[in-house]
């Protein structure tokens, strides 16, 4: 969405808000032996005493208000009383949340107690391909200098970016144009307009970029076996640069 009013980008500005309280919330929930579901229930539970919807929740079909993919699973795995989480575990956390019709969404991946040096490193690439890639996003430049960005940081410390699933615009919908891929051409996408909304999440996989979709028809896996990980946030970005809403 392109923000229309100062007041679109105040209620953005409020969703993001509450997005990133409730990633800060669940990260102070997440130790060993918790459920995913119950992990789930308490985000579903913060969301609407913060006068807000979890736009997950339903969402196609989606049965939680967060999606919540532990070690392999890349992304929308969904919350279940039979995963819980153990030590030395990677639980990648996506929100999303519906303040007055405006959209917020934003992931982060948390380790579980004491974690690999490689776990964490994929943690941390992922989070600086995130800051690389916005570093290369302003306006009037073209979106392909972000993905490239993104995808020559994962590259570049020997890991893969998930193609098949990619960022978005974001607004009055959860998903919005232009497609946000996290990876491609300096030259390639659209030409950054002023005021827009988008929602950048690099996907990055330890191993190969292969990925399979479960049965359950939402969970999404390395196809090798191997960690990925997560990182968004949804950013606003205008001619004083790109401001985080979700940070
Ligand atoms: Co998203």
């Amino acid at each position: 969405m392109i923000a229309q009013s100062p007041n679109d980008i105040v209620l953005m500005r409020k969703a993001g808000e509450i997005t990133k309280n409730t990633l800060d919330f669940a990260k102070t929930l997440i130790k060993a032996g918790i459920s995913t579901q119950d992990l789930d229930k308490s985000i579903k539970k913060f969301i609407i005493d913060n006068n807000a919807t979890p736009t997950f929740l339903g969402y196609q079909g989606f049965p939680g208000s967060a999606c919540i993919s532990v070690n392999d699973v890349v992304v929308h795995g969904i919350p279940s009383s039979k995963i819980i989480l153990k030590e030395g575990d990677i639980v990648s956390v996506d929100i999303g949340v519906t303040y007055k019709g405006f959209n917020g969404d934003a992931a982060r991946t948390f380790p579980v107690g004491k974690i690999s040096a490689e776990k964490q490193k994929l943690i941390d690439v992922t989070q600086q391909c995130f800051f690389e890639g916005i570093s290369h996003l302003y306006v009037g430049g073209k979106l392909g200098e972000l993905s490239n960005a993104i995808q020559k940081h994962a590259e570049s410390n020997g890991y893969s970016v998930v193609r098949e699933l990619v960022g978005h615009g974001i607004g009055h919908e959860l998903h919005e144009i232009p497609n946000i891929p996290n990876y491609g051409k300096t030259t390639e996408g659209i030409t950054i307009p002023e005021n827009i909304f988008l929602a950048i999440e690099p996907m990055i996989n330890m191993g190969k970029r292969a990925i399979f979709l479960e049965k359950d028809g939402w969970t999404v896996r390395t196809r090798d076996g191997l960690p990925s990980a997560h990182y968004e946030n949804t950013v606003l970005v205008t001619n004083n640069g790109v401001e985080i809403l979700t940070l």
